[in-house]
């Protein structure tokens, strides 16, 4: 089989995670202090693709190839495509067609994570050669994604998209492998309800011409990170797996456990319960970190108790007398209050914001 080509999409709109993706792309979200994004590119590295194409939007474009480059950080080549409108996945594909040209490809949505990586599946893609190799999981909530119903193990009965009543459990998973097969059956569909060529009906349009999709359960993990909850999941689910690692300073501070201190990152009569990354330049003081908790560059911590949260850079907490949880902190936000009321949090707040509590 030809060399296989990567494309990965960071386009579309983002529209979940707002306000956080009012101003920035939902792709470049961390998780456990790294953009989503670069887990799909790191995976296609490792399974020794070599050229990636990423599509990108008119409004964040320029911040996902100032973050990405080149792809020399990855040992990649990336070139970037731009999609004026987000008119759906299969839509993508074919705007990616003269970079893809006749070479078979994985797709990876730049918003997915996948536990344990692709390299395996790429083999099987191989291996096999079907027309297209699709991933399934059982979700609780099918209606929400792409719906598989199977003919026994093997074959692929029936695709459709957000179904009202979804006919299985099986969710499609961001991640499919086609052969040039794809651009035909992409131009062969009409727009869905929602006003997207779907993906999913292009796989069901080779379903239908007798061409071989096949189906594989995912065996690890898989996260759509496009709503918060998803998002602390996946930002749990990767913290599980960090080592320790202290490269910051503690001064009259613990941490226990599987706990990350980035390079210039400062704890000052604080403690941290891991699995936690403190990134570097931060500053804890008189601050207890609970598990779960991801604090990107910057941020500053005092006289709080943060849990199972992402604090996006610069971010600042200052005098929470009760304990903040299960929150999302978009960049440079800034939370003081000065009363001593005990009391939990939850917010999620867009970048740039500033919150007092009285
Ligand atoms: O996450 C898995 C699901 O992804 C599948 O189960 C569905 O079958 C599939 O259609 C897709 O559904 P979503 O509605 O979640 O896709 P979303 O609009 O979030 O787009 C996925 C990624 O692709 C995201 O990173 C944005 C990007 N994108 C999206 C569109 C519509 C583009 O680059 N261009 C686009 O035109």
């Amino acid at each position: 089989m030809e060399q296989l080509r990567g494309l990965i999409l960071s386009g579309g709109k983002g529209t979940r995670l707002r306000p956080i993706t009012h101003t920035s792309a939902k792709q470049l979200v961390p998780v456990a202090n790294k953009p989503v994004l670069f887990y799909g590119i790191e995976a296609m590295a490792a399974a020794g693709i070599k050229e990636i194409g990423i599509i990108i939007a008119p409004e964040t474009g320029d911040e996902i190839k100032a973050v990405a480059g080149d792809g020399s950080q990855f040992g990649v080549e990336i070139t970037y495509i731009l999609q004026d409108e987000p008119l759906g996945l299969a839509h993508a594909v074919l705007t990616a067609e003269p970079f893809l040209r006749d070479a078979p490809f994985v797709m990876y949505l730049g918003d997915n994570l996948l536990q344990g990586g692709i390299a395996e599946l790429v083999d099987a893609f191989r291996a096999n050669e079907p027309e297209a190799l699709i991933l399934l999981t059982p979700v609780p909530d099918p209606e929400n994604y792409g719906v598989a119903e199977l003919n026994g193990h093997n074959t692929v009965k029936r695709l459709v998209e957000k179904p009202q009543e979804p006919a299985t459990d099986l969710a499609l998973v961001g991640v499919y492998m086609f052969t040039p097969q794809i651009h035909q059956a992409a131009r062969a569909i009409e727009p869905s309800a929602r006003g997207e060529l779907e993906i999913t009906d292009a796989i069901q349009h080779l379903v239908d011409e007798g061409r071989r999709v096949e189906p594989h359960i995912v065996s690890g993990w898989w996260k759509d990170t496009g709503r918060l909850e998803d998002m602390l999941e996946a930002n749990r689910l990767i913290l599980e797996n960090v080592e320790q690692q202290i490269d910051g300073e503690l001064i009259e501070s613990q941490v226990e456990g599987r706990v990350i201190v980035e390079a210039g990152a400062r704890l000052i009569r604080s403690t941290v319960r891991g699995p936690a990354i403190i990134g570097a330049g931060a500053t804890l003081t008189d601050c207890y970190v609970g598990p779960y908790t991801a604090i990107a560059e910057g941020c500053a911590i005092e006289r709080a108790e943060v849990e199972h949260s992402i604090l996006l850079a610069g971010s600042s907490v200052c005098g929470l007398d009760g304990r903040m949880e299960s929150s999302l902190l978009g960049r440079n936000v800034a939370i003081r209050r000065d009363d001593r009321q005990p009391r939990a949090y939850r917010f999620m707040v867009g970048d740039n914001s500033e919150i007092g509590i009285l």
